[in-house]
């Protein structure tokens, strides 16, 4: 039995049936193990519903679409309960009760409906699936159904739905489908990337029954006496040739071996490794069941779409949770994803770095095209590491198209992708995982940048033009000083690094500079560039100008705005916001949550803090987490617990319209942020040695969390007392 405060702290649940938030709640109840993520779509569906099963690394460049997506796979969970001829669904007969939910603890969902058919029979109908943490191919589901009032004929009916798309757009070719023998199995091949898929769903019934199969379907027909229920097991699972070159018959193995096994030893083993997963990623929060719950929901969204065993793939934005984004990998992964794992799997966090060194070859490619020595990476990226964002939005109502310009401006991502190694080397001291390859990523980042700063003789600085910061209302900016200042903090780490390099490892380090060409002069040069970098501030204030000209914009109030859910620069219209001092997201309070004291002293942040927290739109679920981050560090606890609230509750609340696209996973990772590095003020000096500054909402009794430093997994206890 889940006790009272694990059901409210472990839980999340919908009850009623809320038909107008289908979307939202398919989103939310997405169960994922790091290999696939499926939707919470409803087993017997529904119109205008959104099914999505996704798996890493399996996207397609359809014809006529910009850029690829990440594939939408057949839809394994269709099953559908018939109780004497009535076909099982929420809009017809009578719900006499309903209530999802999903187990954060044991990353499964369950929905229990009373249903009566229109002949006064009444059925208990369960429907449970997870998907497994202990064999990532495997996506569970058992249907139950109970005859309270009645002894019903009753028919369930199985099937894999490949007739999907993505929004319409057909990735899926070659469509096979076979069904005997209480098993189904479909292939598929993507239209372009040639990936291979297969899903094979084997069934068994807990009692007698007689079955057919109709070439799309299983069905299964039985007598079901009063008060006696049966369930239906159906295990799918899923493979690609990514796996292996038959995917077909990797799937047909691993579900009649699961069937085999049985569902209730496969969910035990399941919850093992959620318990091992949870034992170093939970944080508790005494005092706060609403932070409790909220913090744990944006744990398990990272956690479910971590990749386990492959460092060739990395998490797109939305995770395998939705399309949006088309499943694209952004700066979300390293500078807010990240560091939860970097501190607590820290495993995992080192698959998703190699997924960048993987794909160091598309970035040399991008540099190669704009000019550029060294790695530039891609502002988003798919499979292949290649450049994958959009260069026009889709046509506005007057069929016009916008330009984007993040794919060619917003160059701070290799940066972050630097400062992402460097955070994890210093968290773990996985020397070996630099030496091979983190190295690599933040020197040949660096080369690049050598390369892209301008020298403006006459000021004798460096200067950068045509950059976009984090702030996206601003596009094409000089001398953003969120990148120049990365990009300075960026040269000197590499300097240091090339330094402990040879010091440490010398052979490996001449070898690896060599190979990249960094010479006696290009580091020279780099010194140079980080003595010299021009970063726009106020002399008197000291507050840093977002770029050049930002002072001069447009003043506007945002008081009155409220409450206000759709981004300033739509209202505005995207002329009028860049001519304004709207920003869209944290961009310089960005910058003083990744360096900390480094960037200047407690007055000089609170003073940058003032001018900047005003003019927020927080048009990017990124903004609010690192806001709450930052205020803590400030001690401005009321708007830091009010900013982090935001932040944990935009995916449970819908908080900004549009979950039906996919969890905000940056946002996920920001709501650990915050109270690890806000809150608690968790931290390594210069030394690399652990700090802990707390500052904590009044109301929270304790905080408990756990962090690997350096391979030991150590436990942080805050009280309000110590
Ligand atoms: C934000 C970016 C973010 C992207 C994907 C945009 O709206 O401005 O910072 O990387 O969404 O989440």
């Amino acid at each position: 039995m889940i006790s009272p405060v694990d059901r409210r702290t472990w839980l999340v649940s919908e009850a009623p049936f809320n038909p107008f938030k289908l979307h939202h709640t398919e989103t939310i109840f997405t169960v994922g193990n790091g290999f696939m993520g499926v939707r919470g779509t409803f087993e017997e569906g529904y119109s205008g519903d959104m099914p999505t099963t996704l798996v890493h690394g399996i996207f397609n460049h359809a014809e006529g679409d910009l850029v690829p997506d990440i594939v939408n796979l057949p839809n394994p969970l269709p099953v559908q309960v018939r109780v004497d001829g009535e076909a099982f669904h929420m809009t017809t007969g009578k719900v006499l009760g309903f209530r999802r939910t999903l187990d954060l603890k044991r990353a499964a969902l369950t929905r229990e409906v009373l249903w009566r058919t229109s002949q006064g029979v009444v059925v208990k109908l369960t429907f449970e699936r997870f998907a497994s943490l202990t064999d990532q191919h495997l996506l569970l589901q058992r249907v139950r159904v109970r005859a309270l009032l009645g002894s019903p004929r009753i028919e369930i009916r199985s099937s894999v739905d490949a007739q999907v798309t993505n929004l319409g757009v057909q990735h899926l070719a070659d469509v096979h489908r076979q069904v005997d023998a209480a098993e189904i199995l479909v292939t598929a091949r993507t239209t372009h990337s040639n990936y291979g898929i297969a899903i094979c769903a084997a069934h068994s019934l807990s009692a007698e029954s007689s079955l057919e199969a109709d070439g799309e379907s299983l069905r299964y027909t039985f007598n079901l006496p009063h008060e006696n229920e049966v369930s239906l097991t159906k295990i799918s699972a899923i493979y690609t040739t990514r796996q292996g070159a038959q995917p077909a018959e990797l799937a047909q193995k691993a579900a009649r071996a699961a069937l085999t096994k049985g569902y209730e030893a496969l969910f035990a083993a399941h919850c093992a490794a959620w318990e091992q997963y949870w034992h170093t990623s939970d944080v508790q929060i005494e005092g706060d069941e609403l932070a409790q719950r909220a913090i744990r929901f944006s744990t398990y969204h990272v956690l479910i779409a971590a990749p386990r065993h492959d460092e060739r793939v990395s998490i797109g934005a939305k995770t395998l949770s939705g399309l949006g984004y088309k499943g694209h990998v952004f700066w979300d992964t390293e500078l807010f994803m990240l560091p939860l794992l970097i501190v607590t799997q820290p495993k995992l966090a080192r698959n998703l770095l190699l997924y960048r060194y993987h794909n160091l070859e598309g970035a040399r490619n991008k540099a190669r095209a704009y000019g550029y020595e060294g790695a530039m990476f891609p502002w988003e990226s798919a499979d292949t590491g290649e450049e994958t964002t959009p260069q026009w939005s889709h046509p506005q109502p007057d069929g016009t198209r916008i330009r984007i310009w993040t794919g060619d401006h917003e160059q701070h991502i290799s940066s972050d992708i630097a400062y992402a190694v460097l955070q994890y080397w210093r968290w773990t001291g996985d020397d070996e995982f630099f030496v091979k390859y983190g190295a690599e990523i933040v020197l040949d980042t660096a080369v690049f940048w050598g390369c892209r700063a301008e020298y403006n003789a006459a000021q004798d600085r460096y200067e950068l033009s045509m950059q976009i910061g984090p702030d996206e209302y601003h596009e094409n900016v000089n001398n953003s000083a969120f990148t120049n200042s990365m990009v300075r903090w960026h040269l000197q780490q590499a300097l240091a690094a090339r330094d402990w390099l040879l010091t440490h490892h010398r052979e490996a380090g001449e070898a690896l500079l060599a190979r990249l060409n960094i010479t006696e002069a290009r580091c020279a040069k780099w010194a140079d560039i980080a003595a010299k970098m021009y970063i726009p501030r106020d002399a008197e204030t000291g507050v840093l100008e977002q770029f050049d000209g930002f002072f001069g914009l447009e003043r506007f109030d945002l008081t009155h705005w409220q409450p206000r859910t759709v981004n300033l620069d739509w209202i505005l219209g995207h002329e009028r916001a860049q001519r304004t001092m709207v920003i869209k997201q944290a961009d310089v309070v960005m910058l003083m949550a990744l360096l900390g004291d480094q960037f200047g002293a407690l007055e000089l942040q609170q003073a940058n803090w003032d001018f900047y927290y005003p003019l927020v739109d927080h048009g990017s679920s990124l903004s609010p987490s690192t806001h709450a981050w930052v205020a803590a560090r400030l001690g401005l606890l009321e708007e830091a617990y009010d900013l982090f609230l935001y932040a944990s509750h935009i995916d449970l609340d819908d908080l900004k319209g549009n979950v039906r696209d996919g969890i905000h996973a940056a946002a996920c990772g920001g709501v650990w942020q915050a109270v690890a590095f806000g809150f608690v003020g968790m931290s390594l000096d210069e030394r690399g040695e652990l700090q802990i500054k707390p500052k904590l909402p009044a109301h929270w009794r304790s905080v408990t969390l756990r962090a690997y430093h350096r391979g030991q997994l150590k436990t942080v206890r805050l009280t309000a007392e110590s």
